[in-house]
């Protein structure tokens, strides 16, 4: 008689429920030189100062980091003029995303996010163990009414990315305030802010003074977008103390590395860099919308530092199309059909050479040659 098969561990339900998430590629198909374009990641690079921080932590590998990266929420509250003690810092602000659905949810609540959203939010919210809701956008932006018409008794958390990855939208600080206004005292707004450095429309704000003014609300930055450190994980929080406290008592005891404090401490100083970066970003995002317009590839309106760009649904023009044909010539961007956006291809605005290669490629793309 064969023996009885034993039995595994089994993953939580929720779990097994998750589509794990899909990084953008990072290789070429061709032979070719390749242009990262998927990640939104700097074509500056990061800060030298960054670099020479790292260098000098980096003989220190064998001991512990402090735990609180202390040094780097001291650098980042000398920066926006806020309290280091009201600010939390986690490995990649995917962390800080993960440690907030931890804390806030558990199974029978939901975490409410946008249609478009950052894909991040169901993955975290399933992990949590609640039941993630989505919420219709009209034209790729996010719609404040139909987010408030979700929210129910059981809704803990609402995540919203300002500006919005993949779709590069944002709602003007008006609308975040009125999200907030409608959402119950005890529904925690998240305010992804990623992407905020690379904002210029003066209706728009990062939800500092949000948090600063309320009790349910916390904004997430990063430092892998503008700051160029997004191989060494650093991201944080600003949030009120009650919610910093219970973020700590979940956080691994060094979730972050010394080498990366100290780096995200010099590139945070760096407002020079930071500067650099943002007039490359603004200069060849209104090349790039230009350029790609008159190519017949229409581009949602962006204020990050990447663009949606839409292709044919069928066919020879399609973005699956694009997207092996810009591969083969070294352009790696980025497929969104996991967001349901099977049309259309994420481009990070990249280096020159990058951005005048890949309009270079679709005009004979879209021109149908080979
Ligand atoms: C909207 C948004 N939030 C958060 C993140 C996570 O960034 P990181 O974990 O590198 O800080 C990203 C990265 O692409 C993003 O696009």
């Amino acid at each position: 008689m064969n023996a009885p098969l034993p039995t595994l561990p089994q993953p939580r339900p929720s779990v097994t429920a998750i589509e794990a998430y899909v990084p953008g590629k990072s290789a070429a198909t061709g032979g070719a030189k390749v242009h990262k374009l998927s990640s939104n990641e700097t074509p500056l690079g990061p800060s030298p100062k960054a670099v020479e921080a790292f260098k000098a932590a980096a003989s220190d590998m064998f001991l512990y980091p402090e735990g609180s990266a202390r040094v780097l929420r001291e650098a980042i509250g000398r920066r926006y003029g806020l309290d280091p003690e009201q600010i939390l810092c986690g490995n990649g602000s995917d962390e800080v995303l993960h440690m907030l659905a931890q804390v806030y949810l558990g199974p029978g609540d939901e975490g409410l996010y946008s249609q478009y959203g950052f894909l991040e939010y169901p993955i975290v919210i399933r992990a949590a163990g609640a039941t993630p809701v989505v919420a219709p956008e009209k034209d790729y932006v996010a719609d404040v009414d139909a987010l408030l018409a979700r929210v129910t008794a059981r809704t803990k958390l609402v995540y919203l990315a300002n500006p919005n990855n993949p779709t590069g939208t944002y709602l003007p600080f008006a609308e975040v305030k009125r999200l907030h206004a409608g959402l119950p005292s005890h529904v925690l707004l998240v305010l992804d802010a990623a992407y905020a450095e690379y904002v210029t429309r003066n209706d728009y704000a990062a939800g500092i003074e949000l948090v600063a003014t309320s009790n349910n609300v916390v904004m997430t930055r990063t430092f892998s977008k503008i700051h160029g450190l997004a191989n060494l994980r650093i991201g944080w929080a600003y949030a009120p103390s009650a919610v910093i406290d219970a973020l700590n008592r979940v956080r691994a005891p060094f979730n972050l590395n010394g080498p990366g404090i100290a780096a995200g401490a010099a590139a945070i100083a760096d407002a020079a860099h930071v500067d650099a970066a943002m007039a490359h970003n603004s200069r060849w995002m209104e090349w790039l919308v230009k350029e790609l317009t008159a190519l017949g590839v229409p581009t949602t309106p962006s204020v990050g530092n990447f663009l949606l760009l839409h292709f044919a649904s069928q066919g020879a023009k399609s973005a699956a199309a694009a997207d092996a044909y810009l591969s083969a010539r070294g352009f790696i961007l980025r497929a969104v059909g996991a967001y349901g956006l099977p049309d259309c291809l994420r481009m990070t605005i990249g280096s020159e050479e990058a951005n005048r290669g890949v309009v270079d490629a679709l005009k004979t793309f879209m021109a149908g040659g080979k």
